[in-house]
């Protein structure tokens, strides 16, 4: 992977200066960088900057004489193509598809085939913008991938998300797309509780801290692969940057996937989320009905709450997609002995068309969380693979996918 060929992107935004030390590291690395700058964003660094950085000099107008075909010979030159910073500006022209300078030119002409990130940064205003989040949802669309921004005091004084990653986290986010898995997968995560609304500031949850699907998602970035982290509003962040989804209760969850897998193709589901089994049907307090999910109940009056059984979302999954789809589930027993556990797995697939069932128990974490051992069960009930612990099951779990996926 070192000695790649990487097309840095500069656009006008206050954190070029944090993007130059990205560079420098990406160049410490052994791989080539080349550099392109907007007219905006060479009034934050100067050309010499970046020529001194990675030895060659920067392009930033499309008619440069004797560069006029750099538009093409650069998307040919680069594995990887990277915008850092991404202006609020440049993500929503190149959503709508304008070519009128080099950055719009690059991404018309980019091979499809190679990556192409975006590392944004902007004000909080500008990032939740509607046109932003639009702009953000149309290129994710179209392949791009954009590296999360952090949130904290942004260079204008407001605080809120738009921070460009750390040079660190743009550095390993390069290095992952130009990881080459023998299939390049787009896996779809699920983790962490669901919470259901007993009334406006309360909820039902549960105890899971979403630490096994960020690390599986983590994974599956650092090897190269496309996953997206569906998790709980609480639940773990993984270590390795990845697109994230966010939810809440058990209708968030449902209406996300039904969106996530019916707009976009996945070639898995790993659904490690822990879904509620129950949810709220109703809620009464001293005789009197209180609507579900709204106000905040008299704290003097214990409710009675009457729960309705949540369907099981695992069971609908492949329904979901328009394309084939492998299905991992994840069956978790309390002190069960070998034959429990095989028992608590046929259950589970009798009734759900999982490729594979991921099954561990609390007594091997009694703390409730940490590392833990997994057995990997396959269709016919018998333990394809046995993982001593999350990591392992990590690797499994990404080397069944892709064998089967290339098989
Ligand atoms: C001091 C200063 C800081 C700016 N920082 C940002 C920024 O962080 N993100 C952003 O989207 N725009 C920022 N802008 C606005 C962009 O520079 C402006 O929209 C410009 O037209 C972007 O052009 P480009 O996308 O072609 O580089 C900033 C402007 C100024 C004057």
């Amino acid at each position: 992977m070192s000695g790649s060929n990487i097309l840095f992107i500069f656009t006008g935004s206050i954190a070029c200066f944090k993007a130059c030390d990205a560079v420098s590291r990406l160049v410490q690395r052994g791989h080539r960088v080349r550099t392109v700058a907007t007219p905006a964003a060479l009034k934050f660094i100067g050309p010499a900057t970046l020529e001194g950085l990675t030895g060659t000099p920067v392009l930033s107008d499309a008619f440069t004489p004797g560069a006029a075909m750099e538009h093409i010979n650069l998307t040919r030159w680069a594995d990887v193509v990277l915008v850092c910073p991404a202006t609020a500006n440049t993500i929503n022209s190149l959503a709508a598809g304008l070519a009128p300078d080099l950055v719009g030119a690059l991404f018309l002409a980019h091979d499809r085939t190679k990556p192409w990130l975006v590392a944004p940064a902007m004000n909080p205003a500008m990032w939740s913008h509607p046109a932003t989040i639009a702009g953000v949802e149309k290129l994710r669309a179209w392949g791009a991938v954009f590296l999360p921004v952090g949130a904290g005091r942004t260079a204008c004084g407001e605080t809120g998300e738009g921070r460009l990653a750390e040079p660190t986290a743009i550095v390993a986010a390069v290095e992952a797309a130009l990881a080459r898995p023998a299939r390049r997968l787009r896996v779809l995560i699920t983790s962490g509780g669901t919470a259901e609304p007993v009334d406006g500031v309360r909820v039902l949850s549960n105890t899971s801290t979403g630490g096994t699907g960020a690390l599986i998602a983590a994974h599956l970035a650092r090897c190269g692969h496309e996953p997206v982290l569906l998790r709980a509003k609480q639940a773990e962040r993984p270590a390795q940057p990845c697109r994230e989804e966010i939810f809440s209760s058990f209708a968030d969850l449902e209406s996300a996937l039904t969106r996530l897998l019916g707009q976009e193709r996945f070639d898995a589901v790993i659904h490690a989320a822990a879904v509620g089994d129950f949810g709220v049907e109703s809620v009464i307090v001293d005789g009197q009905v209180c609507p579900v999910g709204a106000t905040k109940l008299d704290s003097g009056f214990p409710p009675l709450l009457r729960l309705k059984q949540n369907p099981k979302l695992l069971d609908r999954l492949r329904a979901l997609s328009p394309t084939p789809l492998q299905v991992v589930a994840f069956k978790l027993t309390r002190d069960a002995s070998a034959a429990d556990a095989q028992a608590a797995v046929a259950a589970l697939l009798a009734h759900a068309d999982a490729d594979w069932v991921v099954h561990n128990d609390l007594a091997a974490r009694p703390d409730g969380a940490g590392d833990f051992p997994a057995d990997i069960y396959q269709p016919d009930g018998t333990v394809a693979v046995h993982c001593a612990s999350r990591a392992g099951l990590a690797a499994a779990l990404e080397h069944l996918l892709v064998t089967a996926a290339t098989g």
